[in-house]
């Protein structure tokens, strides 16, 4: 997608003694008091805010924090957590600044943190006045918030229809030329692992996927199904059986194409969803009526797992069992193990994949992990997110 590009604007020298609003994505967790308990997008954000700095520019910085009311900033809706943890990073102070969006005093070199963009009135409707007024504050709109670029919102989509310049920053254009290197030209065999509860949540991600890819590893609830749609038992465990037409349509326009969906040949069950409930390994077939299949099997592990170090190119969604009791964590680690061990381009998206990245410490053997939840879903669904819509039609015009 053709955009502007905020790294080229500082090469051709285009941002010195400008005013630059970035919109980023600072929404990280946070514990009941309010600390981080996790910061990537913080870190992913610090390129462009030093790009601006380095450029010379007057630099604006904000994002949403949660989901707040809009009207009122409550202390835990503040980004003053945020401000903080930044200021550390960046070594150097970050004043944050509420109710900013009637006018912001700020000097080339200077850097401000503006107060969450949730609580301004009219974000999530994308007002036209609150998005004029925020293109106002600014000479040049820097939309950097990957994770928001699925929202179309006063600060991700009408601020860049009414500033003088609107540009794409270094970790939106990172995302957008990983997943398209990904999956518009992959090195094949392109294997996509799609995992999760339910085949309804996903239905347009394995359809446009089925298209594309040549393994479709399934994983956990969406597993079941597939597994039902290919005749076999699947006992009390999670499952969708009124979305088994689709699951058989994915799977036959595959195998048209030479292309197929694994299913498992064994899995591991218990009797009842806990921590501490006896695992049982079984062939698929021998599954009882009273079974939960809560992982793959190692068999079915051990195939994936080759296809896995054979594979070109990885796209990762979705651990393949409940990984969080170490009785049910052995397909997951071997598939995080598989593709970290595996020369293919791997890219990976979603909460639940990144906490199975972290407690299997493969972060660094993962060609690029996306900061987006359902802006990384819907690229895998093939939806054109809306900010980089607008970005993309702004260069055009
Ligand atoms: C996210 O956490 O996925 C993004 O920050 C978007 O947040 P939202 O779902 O509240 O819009």
């Amino acid at each position: 997608m053709n955009v502007l590009r905020f790294a080229d604007l500082c090469a051709q020298g285009r941002v010195a003694g400008q005013r630059v609003f970035i919109r980023a994505d600072l929404n990280v967790p946070q514990d009941p008091l309010g600390a981080i308990t996790e910061d990537t997008r913080i870190r992913a954000s610090l390129p462009c805010i030093r790009m601006a700095l380095e450029a010379g520019a007057a630099v604006m910085v904000t994002s949403h924090l949660g989901r707040p009311t809009e009207g009122t900033l409550t202390p835990v809706d503040s980004l003053a957590p945020v401000a903080q943890r930044l200021s550390e990073l960046l070594g150097r102070p970050v004043p944050l600044l509420a109710n900013w969006t009637h006018g912001v005093a700020i000097k080339p070199g200077e850097l401000v943190l503006l107060e969450n963009c949730r609580v301004n009135v009219g974000e999530k409707k994308n007002s036209e006045a609150l998005a004029r007024q925020m293109a106002s504050l600014c000479d040049i709109f820097v939309h950097d918030a990957f994770g928001t670029a699925h929202r179309a919102e006063a600060s991700t989509y009408g601020i860049a229809q009414y500033a003088a310049v609107a540009c794409a920053g270094p970790l939106l254009a990172a995302e957008m030329d990983a997943i398209t290197l990904a999956l518009a030209n992959p090195r094949r065999p392109l294997v996509a692992i799609v995992a999760g509860s339910k085949v309804s949540t996903k239905l347009t991600i394995l359809q446009s996927l089925a298209d594309k890819v040549d393994q479709l590893i399934v994983g956990g609830g969406i597993a079941n199904t597939f597994m039902l749609a290919a005749g076999l038992k699947i006992g009390k465990s999670l499952a969708e059986p009124d979305l088994l037409p689709q699951a058989r349509a994915v799977m036959a326009a595959m195998s048209a194409r030479g292309a197929s969906v694994p299913i498992p040949s064994d899995v591991v069950t218990a009797k009842t969803f806990a921590a501490d409930a006896p695992a049982t390994i079984k062939a698929a077939t021998e599954v009882d009526d009273d079974d939960l299949i809560l992982d793959i099997g190692p068999q079915t592990a051990a195939l994936l797992a080759a296809q896995l170090k054979a594979a070109g190119t990885i796209v990762w969604n979705g651990p393949v069992g409940v990984f969080e009791f170490a009785a049910f964590e052995q397909g997951t680690r071997a598939i995080a193990q598989a593709i970290a061990a595996s020369s293919a381009f791997s890219i990976a998206g979603g909460g639940d994949t990144l906490a199975a990245i972290a407690k299997y410490g493969i972060e660094s053997h993962i060609g690029y992990i996306s900061t987006g939840g359902g802006a990384f879903l819907e690229v895998l669904e093939g939806k054109t997110l809306p900010a980089l819509d607008i970005l993309s039609r702004r260069a055009a015009a």
